[in-house]
């Protein structure tokens, strides 16, 4: 079951903010996501679709629709490295190999040792402090490949921790 009592308890309070139940159901998404490791599962999209009376693929296309949403399992940490205008024309790109190095994970993949999933996202509206990444909801900013490197290396240690 992905949806604990507590989750249920919260989704039962949610909805009485809506005219529709189904109206809760992107922040449910999110709910669910967070308490369930960071991604959703088709267990949790089955769970969901009970609880909000809607059909396993109507939630699965809107959780597929938002990038904010993950369908498949992704490391202990996740890094979110901007890819738009003004991060690429101060190296986001030369970032992102190099992102990628360090965590030993593919764009858009998770690294051997299930540390770390690395996935290319649009502007973060950091645009004045590019190029930046976000690493378990916590931005960083003004990044060069040291930086980043001992940004990337604390959140490894910390893991282990
Ligand atoms: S372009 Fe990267 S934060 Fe705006």
């Amino acid at each position: 079951m992905a949806l604990s009592p507590k989750l249920v308890r919260e989704f039962d309070e949610l909805v009485t903010h809506y005219p529709e139940k189904r109206a809760g159901l992107i922040p449910a998404l999110h709910r669910c996501q967070e308490e369930n490791g960071g991604w959703l599962s088709p267990e949790a999209i089955e769970d969901l679709a009970a609880y909000f009376e809607l059909e396993p693929v109507e939630v699965f296309g809107v959780a597929s629709f938002y990038p904010m949403f993950r369908m498949t399992p992704r490391g202990k940490h996740l890094v979110s490295v901007c890819h738009n205008i003004s991060c690429t024309l101060r190296g986001a790109e030369e970032l992102l190999s190099h992102v990628c190095k360090v965590t030993g994970a593919p764009v858009g993949g998770t690294s051997s040792d299930g540390e770390f999933t690395v996935v290319r996202v649009e502007c973060q509206g950091a645009c004045a402090n590019a190029p930046m990444f976000d690493l378990d909801g916590v931005y960083h900013e003004d990044l060069d490949a040291a930086k980043a490197e001992q940004i990337l290396r604390r959140a490894r240690e910390g893991a282990k921790a």
